[in-house]
């Protein structure tokens, strides 16, 4: 299946899916965890994107459609993917369309006040990317990957100023994506609220595979 998690930043996206890529046997792709790789490697689109990034903008249109293009394009993709993260805008809409045009778009819908305080407790996993949350799903040992075994770290754009202009980067730039979808008739809307767990039963529910 090709599918997508569509949601505000917090909702959720990349804690479901996780969990469907390892149940349904198909990749992950995550346009934010590719675009920090990059960083870190210190590559020159890394590099460029991560003036965008640390200020909670979104990366232009371009960069992003082509490193999708390429990774799409990988033999384990040929069975599907999950799309976390992309596409954000109409334009990046309008490109994956052209194609591979997307088969259901869940909509995770979350209150802004919870996103907030999500994010400012999301630790992740250095080298596995496995997510936590201080209060709601802390590890078993603090700072320590329950998965793997590495280090957790707290994300440089998970701070109260990039917070607040990713939220608003989503409401005029990525939320219109729920009226562009639902338009093809693929999209599903899901209450992203409640214990991880329920979430992930709304999920497959909506998507027929419960
Ligand atoms: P990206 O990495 O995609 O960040 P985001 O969209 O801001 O979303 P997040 O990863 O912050 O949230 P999430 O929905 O994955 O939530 P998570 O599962 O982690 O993008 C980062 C940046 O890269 C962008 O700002 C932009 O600059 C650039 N970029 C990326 N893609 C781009 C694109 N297509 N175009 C242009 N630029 C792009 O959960 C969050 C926390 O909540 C965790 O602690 C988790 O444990 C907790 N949690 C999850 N579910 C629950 C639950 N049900 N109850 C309680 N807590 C929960
Ligand atoms: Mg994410």
């Amino acid at each position: 299946m090709r599918m997508m998690l569509l949601g505000a930043p917090g909702a959720g996206k990349g804690t479901q899916a996780q969990q469907l890529a390892d149940e349904m046997g198909i990749p992950q792709i995550s346009t934010g965890d590719m675009l920090r790789s990059a960083v870190s490697d210190q590559t020159a689109m890394g590099l460029e994107a991560k003036r965008y990034m640390d200020l909670g903008q979104l990366v232009p249109d371009e960069v992003v459609i082509g490193i999708v293009e390429d990774r799409l394009a990988a033999d384990d993709c040929e069975r599907g993917y999950i799309l976390d993260g992309f596409p954000r805008t109409v334009p990046q809409a309008e490109a994956l369309n052209a194609f591979a045009p997307l088969e259901a778009v869940v909509d995770v819908h979350v209150p802004e006040t919870e996103l907030v305080s999500r994010l400012c407790g999301r630790r992740t996993c250095k080298s596995c990317g496995a997510i936590f949350h201080v209060v709601s799903s802390p590890p078993s040992r603090e700072g320590i990957c329950d998965r793997c075994g590495d280090e957790l770290y707290q994300r440089s754009d998970d701070n109260e100023d990039s917070i607040r202009e990713r939220l608003g980067q989503y409401k005029s730039k990525t939320a219109p994506l729920s009226d562009w979808y639902e338009g093809r008739g693929v999209l599903k809307r899901v209450d992203g609220t409640g214990k991880p767990s329920d979430v992930y039963a709304r999920i497959t529910d909506a998507l027929g595979r419960s």
